[in-house]
């Protein structure tokens, strides 16, 4: 099992935003959650990810319990978010967030072979690498999100509405 997650629920204060969530994602498996605006999709992965801390339940990634670990340490451990509205770096080059995506590592010449790799798939962010990110449209930041993400080689990647294309307001 790659990932579970146990009735979980998550809130923003005094707002309940998910309750009784449960799902299991095997290795090899691509798994997407569907709903209306607000019904909680975000809310899922920010607590997968760790960015927000479950009220109850649990997130078991890997057969480890890592419900409400630092977001850091889950990326360390092979899990990246790409979130919604892409959050690159505006004012830093392609190339740089892309090596941001790979704080985590230390393997010098794997971040360059995989700087590589994700060039090759996105050959327009070669192209723009020493420009700023924010100068990218805003499919091509969604590429440079997905891209970040990979840099950290995870085992399991998570993505919030990859298809949107504009600017999130
Ligand atoms: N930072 C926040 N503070 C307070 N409430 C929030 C916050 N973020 C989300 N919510 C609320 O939590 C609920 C779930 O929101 P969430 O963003 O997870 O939905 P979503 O399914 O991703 O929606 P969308 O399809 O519009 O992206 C909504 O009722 C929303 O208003
Ligand atoms: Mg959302």
């Amino acid at each position: 099992m790659m990932l579970s997650l146990n009735n979980i629920e998550s809130a923003y204060g005094p707002i309940k935003a998910i309750r009784g969530v449960s799902l299991t994602v095997q290795q090899g498996e691509i798994s997407t959650v569907l709903g209306s605006n607000g019904a909680g999709k975000t809310t899922i992965l920010k607590t997968i990810s760790g960015i927000i801390d479950p009220r109850k339940g649990s997130v078991v990634f890997k057969g480890l319990d890592i419900t409400a670990q630092d977001p850091a340490l889950i990326v360390q451990q092979g899990l990246s978010h790409v979130p919604e509205g892409r959050e690159v770096f505006a004012l830093l080059s392609v190339r740089d967030n892309l090596l941001m995506g790979a704080y985590t590592r230390n393997d010098r010449d794997g971040v360059a072979r995989d700087l590589e790799t994700v060039f090759g798939y996105f050959p327009i962010l070669r192209e723009r690498s020493h420009q700023d990110a924010g100068l990218l449209s805003g499919g091509q930041q969604q590429m440079l999100a997905i891209s970040r993400a990979l840099m950290a080689r995870p085992d399991l990647i998570l993505l919030d509405e990859p298809s949107l294309g504009q600017t999130h307001p």
